[in-house]
């Protein structure tokens, strides 16, 4: 039908609802799954973009928020709190606002997409910027959440996990079958966690007869799965993946390891050129931790290690308006002309 109820709704018989559950939703979910013509021709493979930007606040955290937040409903809670690098707030401060629940966001200071801090504030979050990393403020979330009447909203709610896996799904039904390869960035890891549980699932008891290997890229400055080690002062320009210390560590981990994948780092020079690569040929604008799971298919496509012929998968998890600082720093300065045929003809070499 071309009403689409919201995820919830599409795939209730696989979710831990029941008809009494109070379902608070945007619609979100049905995002996009577009062929990306440019990386299939570069890659030789059939490349797909799941592009999470469509979703209501912008991003795929949307998808395990109306989970978390009608589950949080559902259980009497009056506040949720999070702990967030900006999409999460975002999402949280949206659908509590559609619940009528206090939100409370804890975000890293000046380490945050501006849109992001936008939305938190326009949705009536209450938000406090924390002197420390988003591991810091997720440290923070949590003994909150334990000390205190409030309900934590992070990926480590496996309501969070269960909405997120219903994009598997969708790639599924889509395609007829789950696709040979799929990569996404990780931060938290707990979007490679929530794919890996759809797939699975899909496979076990739904229409897929196959599971993709898991591909997942951390940025370079932030790439603790990929060394081993905690990094206690993440750096990089894709704030969204900055993260030392991710809660899912060991659930990315059995993804990769379960699914024959692999988790590498892509440097911030190699997200960016992704980043406009997918604008100016796809035209597709994503934030820049978005282009991080492009520009991984790219370096190992470049390292000879992409078997042509595949069908490949990569979510683009935000929407390029929230953070479009990089937008502008990468482009020529627009030129100002009075209100002139002759001028603006003249700078525009016709
Ligand atoms: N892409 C974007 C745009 C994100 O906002 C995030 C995480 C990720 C990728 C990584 O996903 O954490 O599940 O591995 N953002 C979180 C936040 C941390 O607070 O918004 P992950």
């Amino acid at each position: 039908s071309p009403f689409w109820p919201g995820l919830i709704e599409a795939y209730r018989s696989r979710l831990p609802v029941s008809e009494s559950t109070p379902v608070v939703t945007l619609h979100e979910g049905a995002t996009p799954l577009v062929p990306a013509v440019e990386l299939s021709r570069r890659t030789g493979c059939e490349v797909f973009l799941k592009v999470e930007g469509a979703n209501p606040t912008g991003s795929f955290k949307d998808r395990g928020m109306t989970m978390a937040i009608t589950k949080a409903a559902e259980e009497g809670a009056q506040a949720v709190i999070c702990a967030s690098t900006g999409n999460t707030s975002a999402s949280a401060a949206a659908y509590a606002a559609r619940a009528g629940l206090v939100c409370a966001v804890l975000v890293p200071t000046g380490k945050i997409a501006l849109g992001k801090l936008a939305q938190a504030l326009v949705h009536g979050a209450k938000l406090l910027q924390v002197e420390g990393n988003f591991d810091d403020c997720l440290a923070l979330a949590s003994k909150l959440s334990i000390d205190y009447p409030v309900s934590l909203v992070n990926s480590v709610n496996q309501y969070r996990i269960e909405g997120q896996k219903t994009a598997s799904f969708e790639i599924v039904d889509v395609l007829g079958d789950a696709p040979d390869v799929h990569c996404l960035p990780v931060g938290n890891a707990g979007n490679i966690t929530a794919y890996w549980q759809g797939y699975r699932e899909y496979s076990e008891d739904g229409p897929a007869t196959k599971r993709p290997r898991m591909w997942g890229f951390q940025a370079a400055g932030a790439a603790p799965i990929v060394t081993g080690k905690v990094v206690e002062q993440p750096s990089t320009i894709a704030t969204a993946i900055r993260i030392g210390n991710p809660a899912s560590w060991t659930k990315a981990l059995t993804a990769r390891d379960d699914s024959g994948g692999r988790i590498d780092a892509v440097t911030d020079r190699e997200i960016l050129s992704a980043y406009r690569l997918l604008a100016r040929t796809e035209a597709v604008f994503v934030e820049p931790a978005s282009a991080a799971s492009v520009a991984g298919l790219l370096k190992v496509a470049a390292a000879g290690e992409l078997e042509p012929g595949q069908r490949v998968v990569c979510t683009v998890t935000g929407n390029g308006l929230k953070d479009p600082d990089w937008a502008i720093s990468g482009a020529p300065a627009p030129v100002t002309i009075p209100v002139d045929a002759a001028a603006a003809a003249a700078q525009l070499g016709l």
